[in-house]
């Protein structure tokens, strides 16, 4: 993949030479993140951040990259603040927007909305989540994460066994991250999901033509006892027609340390890609678990930074002059890392 001016629309578009191209340069960010190094090389450039749906993670954590690469970052935040709430096309913001940066993240309700914004776009687009369809770049840290724990174990991605668990009709994350991992060897994915918010079927088939080993079922308990990831989701209620019909499976699988202690191996790895809903009813991942060294829920977030700014230096093409345009921090870091 060329990712010199390239949208990043879909995980689709990824081979596993691109992958290892993205984990590597992430690498390479790792004092830029971390706060020892500080670099400019994206000085004078504009990130337009679109976000028209609710974001913590991605609006901030792409934001937060380009700032450590050196860029300013422009936002719209929420469907009511932007013209697209006095009609406006997507044709036209497009048009409109691709003018003001060099580079834009969006995130709106409608699936497949990104790819048209992208193509009336003049800059390169990152999806940052469209409907219920895809969200790339969270597919791409996960599987960073996963690469990175499975690391700590002596292990690789190539034979992993991962059980998914939660809303994975809804769940755009699931959903790409369920397609990168068609890319690596002898994978074992457990879909776990009450039937009707089960897995779409054509992204079962996708993974089952690419020699992925799939199991679906809505037992918790069995389905998470061989397996070296849990992944769990929160019921994505935006998404149902009513509030009722989520409060119907909200709830419905609950991991926490009880339950990993009497099911899981040792050391099994527990994922989530936030945010977990907290709220009594729902408490899909425990906030008991908050000590236990195997919930890499903040490994993740955290790994979001590296993998954004490895993207951004990747699109705007500016990889090999990073260090170029490094110095040194002169703030006091208090061991964030
Ligand atoms: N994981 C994720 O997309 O989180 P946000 O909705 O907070 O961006």
């Amino acid at each position: 993949m060329e990712f010199a001016g390239s949208n990043i629309l879909s995980i689709q578009q990824f081979e596993r030479a691109d992958v290892e191209r993205v984990f590597s340069v992430a690498d390479m960010m790792e004092p830029y993140a971390h706060r020892r190094r500080r670099t400019k090389v994206l000085d004078g450039a504009i990130l337009g951040n679109m976000f028209f749906e609710p974001s913590t993670r991605t609006r901030v954590s792409f934001g937060s990259a380009f700032n450590l690469l050196g860029g300013e970052v422009r936002e719209t935040t929420g469907f009511e603040s932007s013209a697209l709430a006095k009609g406006e096309s997507l044709y036209d913001t497009a048009r409109v927007l691709s003018g003001y940066s060099d580079v834009i993240v969006m995130r709106h309700p409608a699936e497949g909305s990104v790819a048209e914004f992208a193509a009336a776009s003049r800059v390169p687009v990152l999806n940052g989540g469209d409907g219920a369809n895809e969200h790339p770049s969270q597919a791409l840290l996960d599987l960073y994460t996963i690469k990175s724990e499975m690391a700590g174990r002596g292990r690789g991605i190539d034979n992993l066994r991962i059980a998914m668990v939660g809303d994975l009709r809804f769940g755009r994350t699931v959903h790409s991250l369920c397609k990168l991992l068609c890319l690596f060897d002898n994978v074992h994915v457990t879909l776990v999901s009450p039937q009707e918010l089960g897995m779409p079927g054509e992204i079962v088939e996708r993974m089952r033509s690419a020699g992925v080993d799939v199991l679906e079922s809505d037992q918790l308990e069995s389905s998470i006892a061989a397996v070296d990831i849990v992944y769990s989701t929160r019921i994505q209620e935006e998404r149902f027609s009513t509030q009722e019909e989520a409060d119907l499976y909200r709830g419905r699988f609950r991991l926490n340390q009880s339950v990993y202690t009497a099911n899981c191996e040792p050391n099994t790895v527990i994922m989530h890609p936030l945010p977990r809903d907290s709220r009594e009813m729902a408490r899909e991942l425990d906030d008991d678990l908050n000590d236990n060294p195997n919930l890499a829920i903040f490994r993740q977030t955290d790994n979001g930074v590296l993998v954004r700014m490895a993207l951004f230096a990747l699109v705007l093409d500016v990889v090999d002059q990073v260090d170029a345009h490094a110095s040194d921090v002169t703030w006091c870091t208090a061991g964030r890392f």
